[in-house]
């Protein structure tokens, strides 16, 4: 049985010591030229190395990121149980980067930015935390942990999902009638939604169109949810009045895109978050030894949701 770590060497040195210390008993391996195939139970890997078919006994597949867009979902063995990365790490990086994004937005940065490059002393109308709506698309382990860090501010949240959930001092929504209606009541709106074939285009002009006028985006879920042109088009016509934007289509943003000059907006290198090795070391032996106890594995994906 060995445990096959196919991702950047640095990572891989302390995922290394980690299993040394807390799973002794499943060899390690770095190098996928190094070992047995047919003795490989676990992988992980940013995308699905090279002659998948070959690990024969592969068991599990976990992801180095939260996101398993990268996978072709369908094309991998239905025997293999896919799980994507949660770990405090990554949680953490969020809940920084998009409390930021929104203080930003609600306290008008980008405009003050804006201001000082012109050399404009100039104070902007505020508002109240408590005046400004903030509203997530995606409840998961990021969207409900970036909800908790919101809340010491005042601002009125609420969210929206798939399934429906209770969250304490959230509003929650779910469908399409419960998407209309939070976007009529959002003055921030923050996307952590995963790509699926169902998210993918989301952030369209119809979406854009539901938002209060002077409304902002944090967009920090995957690019290819965005539509670029109508987010500029709704900036430039006043309809949005900021965004910041961690990801885009493609990645990197080329450099003549309009994006990066835009008055309205800060944008970010896909860094909202990053999963950190230690704690996700951590949460990858715990969850193989969920698995090896009989319990599925947190993160377990459901590839026919796609997430
Ligand atoms: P989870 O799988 O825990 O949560 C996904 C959430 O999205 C769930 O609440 C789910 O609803 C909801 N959802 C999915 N599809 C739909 C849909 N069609 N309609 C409504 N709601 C939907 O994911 P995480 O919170 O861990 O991560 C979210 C995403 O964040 C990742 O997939 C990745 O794309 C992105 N990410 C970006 C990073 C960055 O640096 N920019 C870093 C890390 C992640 P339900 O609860 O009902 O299942
Ligand atoms: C992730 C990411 O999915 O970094 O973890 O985007």
């Amino acid at each position: 049985m060995t445990f096959l770590f196919n991702s950047d060497a640095e990572r891989g040195t302390v995922f290394r010591d980690a299993f040394a210390r807390e799973l002794p008993r499943l060899p390690f391996a770095i190098d996928p030229a190094s070992v047995d195939t047919d003795l490989v139970r676990y992988i992980i890997s940013w995308t699905v190395p090279d002659g998948l078919e070959r690990y024969r006994n592969l068991e599990i597949l976990f992801s180095v990121g939260a996101g398993v867009d990268q996978f072709p979902l369908l094309a991998i063995p239905p025997e293999v149980k896919v799980v994507r990365m949660v770990e405090d790490g990554i949680i953490r990086m969020m809940q920084e980067y998009v409390t930021l994004a929104v203080l930003a937005l609600h306290r008008n940065l980008p405009a003050y930015l804006d201001l000082q490059r012109r050399h404009q002393w100039q104070a902007q109308p505020q508002k109240q935390a408590a005046d400004r709506r903030v509203g997530l698309l995606g409840l998961g382990v990021l969207g409900r942990a970036v909800l908790e860090s919101l809340k010491p501010f005042g601002f009125p949240l609420s969210g929206w999902s798939r399934s429906g959930m209770t969250i304490e001092g959230v509003t929650t929504y779910c469908g399409q009638a419960g998407l209309s209606q939070m976007l009529g009541e959002t003055d921030i709106l923050v996307c952590l939604l995963p790509l699926t074939e169902d998210t993918r285009g989301i952030l369209d002009c119809n979406l854009f169109a539901q938002l209060p006028k002077g409304a902002a985006l944090v967009h920090a879920g995957r690019g290819a949810q965005l539509d670029h042109f109508t987010l500029l088009a709704a900036l430039d016509a006043g309809k949005l009045a900021g965004a910041v934007i961690d990801v885009t289509e493609p990645e990197p943003l080329p450099s003549d895109h309009a994006l990066w000059a835009h008055p309205k907006v800060l944008l970010t290198p896909h860094v909202a978050s990053a999963t950190q090795a230690e704690t996700a070391a951590r949460s990858v032996i715990d969850n193989i030894k969920r698995y090896e106890a009989g319990l599925d594995p947190i993160g377990l994906v459901d590839r026919t949701r796609g997430y």
